[in-house]
């Protein structure tokens, strides 16, 4: 692409930060937005929509699912992307997430549809859970408790680093050879929440213990600190996707189209304790 003004939605999550930082490190002019950004995005809000995408070649859209039982992802992606030709966007890249089957009675692939049929260029992300919830996410609280606590038995995900899924993102969004292609993108090697926290307690130097739990127990748990039911129950469900290993095997994609392999956990998890990440 020659003219290399980028939109980054949800610029300031896990992954969004990453594709921000990886675009400039590739010298291309970045348009960061988001909620409380200088360039407002807010899917809530349409009136933010044309003047973020307005005179950019080509976006990085982050869906939101924090409220699950509100949002149309058919819809409203569709919605957007429909925009976004409008104002002259070529090329879309949407991050989704690798689940089989209905997650909390829904499709979560259905928000697809909208960038494959705005007649834009288009690559969908479709990662598995990504090493970042155990240090910046949903898992943190509970490592530097020391007890994670999860319906996900003795499952097994093929986690990925949020950082590996930017610079598939980043290459998607700059490099040609991505149109039309959906990418399942996982780490190397797939592990247990068990396996996981005996990797993190080791190199802390302190007890982090998995904890499995039942989905109904767990639910009850989340409700119990004010989670709305509907994303209690699609966590719930989330995390049942590994209990059942339905998205347990490792793919090639960041290799393939990264011509490295994917991060390691055990990398990762060096870097996190350096960091003092979970130190109490
Ligand atoms: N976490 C995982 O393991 C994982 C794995 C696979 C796929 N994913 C996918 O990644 C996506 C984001 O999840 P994440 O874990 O990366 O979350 P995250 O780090 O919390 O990022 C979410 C981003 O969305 C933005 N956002 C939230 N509500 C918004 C709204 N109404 N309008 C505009 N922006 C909004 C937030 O920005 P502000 O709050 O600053 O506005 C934030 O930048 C989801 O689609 C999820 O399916 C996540």
């Amino acid at each position: 692409m020659t003219q290399t003004d980028i939109l980054v939605t949800g610029s300031t999550g896990k992954t969004g930060r990453r594709v921000t930082e990886s675009l400039r490190a590739r010298g291309a002019s970045v348009r960061a937005a988001g909620r409380s950004a200088r360039v407002r995005f807010d899917w809530n809000d349409e009136s933010t929509w044309e003047p973020a995408l307005t005179g950019v070649r080509a976006a990085y859209l982050v869906d939101r699912q924090d409220q699950p039982g509100a949002w149309d992802a058919e819809a409203e992606i569709g919605a957007l992307a429909k925009r976004a030709v409008e104002c002259g966007v070529r090329r879309l890249v949407l991050l989704q997430a690798r689940t089989t089957g209905l997650v909390g009675g829904k499709d979560l692939g259905a928000g697809e549809h909208g960038v494959r049929e705005s007649g834009a260029e288009w690559t969908v992300l479709r990662p598995n859970w990504f090493f970042q919830n155990f240090d910046e996410g949903v898992l943190l609280d509970s490592v530097r408790a020391g007890e994670i606590r999860l319906p996900t038995g003795d499952g097994q995900e093929p986690f990925v680093d949020a950082g590996d899924v930017a610079d598939v993102a980043t290459a998607a969004l700059l490099d040609d050879g991505h149109d039309g292609q959906v990418y399942d993108l996982s780490g190397a090697r797939a592990l247990t929440l068990a396996e996981a926290a005996d990797e993190i307690s080791a190199a802390a130097g302190r007890a982090v213990t998995y904890v499995p739990v039942t989905h109904d127990d767990y639910v009850t748990e989340l409700l119990s600190y004010d989670v709305p039911a509907d994303y209690a129950g699609f966590v719930a469900d989330l995390a049942g996707q590994i209990r059942r290993n339905l998205n347990s095997t490792p793919t090639d994609t960041v290799e393939r189209v990264l011509g490295r392999p994917p991060r390691g956990f055990t990398d990762f998890v060096r870097d996190a304790v350096a960091r003092g990440t979970w130190a109490v």
